[in-house]
């Protein structure tokens, strides 16, 4: 099935909020998932329960997994999380080693972890990645199959999915001709004007590659992530019911699920 690298270079806009909302939403759904931690922050971890300081020593993480080119190895670093269907490949923060290693073939490695693994048990795989253009928002682009952006509805949205446009343009051409650019997501949305005029010259830029389902910016977030909780668990609150209501709209919409065509 399709590996899809959830990006933006961009800090703070909803990347690992948009992958644990798939993953709540896989849940829910009844679907598998393999989530890939590629930020040395590990928030994709943390978020779904995982605790990687309580990983035994010979738990493989990402770190692990890209410290040479290996083929195959990548289910060897999955763990099962508390959320059901819900596997990850936890990160911790010695990953950032692999941003600064110089060897020629780190931008290889994620793509070799995954040659030839029977990815079968898993309905999508997702990578979680980086806020930076360093080896390891590119190693993701290598290994992805697609490419989902994600952007807040702000002054700086097109300026920032340029940018990690032109990187995806240079894997494509240099590296992984495959890649397709699959979606673009529009998080946090706040319910005022200004936002409103961002996210309609997003669309007025970016057309049908953008999402109709928009993730809103709702408190109820936070409580759930704080509890590294599926938000479709946390049925008390209207901001919690609309987030759910809109990971769901948003899995069913974009096509993380679809099988690889092609000779991949
Ligand atoms: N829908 C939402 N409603 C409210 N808060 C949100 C929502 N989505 C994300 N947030 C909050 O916004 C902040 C940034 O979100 P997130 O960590 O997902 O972004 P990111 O792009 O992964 O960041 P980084 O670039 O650091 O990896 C976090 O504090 C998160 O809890
Ligand atoms: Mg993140």
């Amino acid at each position: 099935m399709k590996k899809t690298a959830i990006a933006n270079q961009k800090g703070g806009v909803g990347k690992t909020a948009t992958v644990l909302g798939l993953c709540s939403a896989a849940t829910a759904l009844g679907h598998r998932i393999l989530a890939v931690d590629l930020d040395p922050q590990g928030n994709l971890t943390r978020g779904l329960g995982v605790d990687a300081s309580q990983l035994g020593d010979d738990t493989a993480t990402a770190n692990e997994l890209l410290l040479e080119l290996q083929e195959g190895t990548a289910l060897d670093a999955a763990v099962a999380t508390p959320w059901p269907g819900i596997d990850v490949i936890p990160a911790t923060l010695d990953l950032a080693n692999r941003d600064l290693d110089g060897a020629n073939d780190v931008i290889f490695r994620l793509r070799a972890a995954f040659e030839g693994c029977d990815l079968s048990a898993y309905d999508a795989v997702l990578f979680d990645c980086p806020p930076s253009v360093g080896r390891l928002l590119v190693g993701a682009l290598v290994a992805a199959d697609q490419v989902i952006y994600v952007t807040e509805a702000s002054i700086d949205s097109l300026g920032g999915i340029k940018n990690v446009q032109d990187t995806t343009s240079f894997v494509k051409k240099r590296v992984n001709p495959a890649i397709e650019i699959a979606g673009i997501v529009i998080t946090k949305r706040e319910n005022n004007g200004e936002e409103e005029f961002r996210e309609a010259e997003i669309r007025d830029a970016y057309g049908e590659l953008v999402a109709k389902t928009v993730i809103p910016k709702r408190a109820a977030w936070k409580d759930a992530n704080g509890l590294a909780t599926p938000i479709h668990s946390m049925r008390g609150s209207a901001g919690a019911r609309a987030l759910s209501t809109a990971f769901t709209d948003l899995f069913l919409e974009l096509p993380i699920t679809e099988p690889v065509t092609a000779g991949r």
